[in-house]
């Protein structure tokens, strides 16, 4: 008689397998993350990044439509900005004509319905490279809040439906709450990056903005006073029920794969989406081990793809969007 449950008759064929497979991956899973640069046709690779690509304003509109085409139906808007243009005050970043609030118009006016989300934060827009305003050796918290407020404010009068603060600056989301709905912009979103680690894995992302910390007398080196230590588990559980609090539609944790175990215990804990940022470090690893011909690039890709929505997330960035729909599809 023994044993009356066998777990393998469910194991059987892929038909038996599709029939009781719990987490299934669709283009509705997806923001993609697109970096934008001035410039016409250009289209140039990251060095780091095999198969990315910074975009110039029109090879970005024609990218959104091929997204559409595929299904997947929201982006992540960065720029990367010109040195002449960054300061210590983020001022280029309010511009109503700079390059971010061109390219929101730009996605919108090709596909209107898709959905854009918009990196607020100051590093892409620093002499130093952070995500705030620096005086004597620390980065300043309030007098950077005020400034995130303001960006987020442009990026909703530029049309961006969610804009998504990165910089880990605490108090921001209330901040930059309080100044849409004082402005009239009650229906902009706010993805906050809730539980942000300070991480090695953006090593990439900062080669493709040329946004890294500088090495400079009375420059912090790294962005630890803000974002997050890797060893906290309860912090990440205190920020992100701060940031709901504060306002934010949508909380996310960031990186994805290191960071599944704080993923689903913020699912359980809290009751709005939670978006996984699958980061530019984890794409890297993957493609430079499938170069090498040691991992199969696309099973290894669905599986992590799998795991994190598996972990939780009702929504996941990822480098890997077009290519797991093309896959899929
Ligand atoms: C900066 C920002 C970073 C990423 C998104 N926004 C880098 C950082 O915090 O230094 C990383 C994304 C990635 O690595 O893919 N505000």
């Amino acid at each position: 008689m023994y044993p009356l449950r066998r777990n393998r008759r469910l194991r059987t064929n892929e038909s038996m397998r599709s029939l009781v497979r719990e987490t299934i991956i669709s283009p509705n899973d997806f923001i993609v993350p697109l970096f934008v640069v001035e410039g016409k046709g250009v289209k140039e690779e990251i060095a780091s990044m095999p198969n990315y690509y910074r975009l110039s304003l029109d090879m970005l509109q024609k990218e959104v439509k091929e997204l559409w085409k595929l299904g997947l139906k929201a982006v992540l808007l960065f720029v990367k900005v010109d040195d002449k243009l960054k300061d210590n005050s983020g001022k280029e970043a309010l511009n109503a004509d700079g390059l971010m609030q061109r390219a929101i118009k730009t996605v919108k006016n090709a596909v209107p319905e898709m959905i854009v989300m918009t990196d607020v934060a100051m590093d892409p827009f620093s002499i130093y490279g952070h995500d705030g305003i620096i005086s004597e050796g620390k980065v300043l918290n309030d007098d950077t809040n005020a400034v995130l407020a303001e960006m987020s404010l442009s990026h909703a009068k530029a049309g961006a439906d969610i804009v998504a603060p990165s910089d880990m600056m605490d108090g921001r989301i209330f901040e930059i709450r309080t100044l849409l709905e004082d402005e009239g912009f009650c229906d902009t979103g706010i993805m906050a990056y809730s539980a942000k680690y300070a991480s090695a894995f953006y090593g990439p992302f900062r080669d493709a903005l040329d946004s890294a910390p500088v090495d400079a007398k009375d420059i912090p080196k790294d962005k630890k006073t803000y974002q997050m230590d890797y060893g906290n588990r309860e912090e990440a559980i205190r920020e992100t029920l701060m940031d709901i609090d504060e306002g934010a539609d949508i909380v996310m944790v960031k990186p994805g794969l290191c960071y599944l175990d704080i993923v689903r215990e913020i699912k359980d804990t809290v009751n709005v989406p939670v978006a996984v940022y699958q980061v530019s470090g984890e794409y890297a690893m993957l493609k430079a081990a499938a170069e090498k011909g040691w991992l199969d690039h696309d099973a290894v890709m669905m599986e992590q793809i799998t795991a994190i929505k598996r972990a939780g997330a009702s929504m996941i960035a990822s480098y890997f969007a077009k290519d797991v729909i093309k896959l899929i599809n």
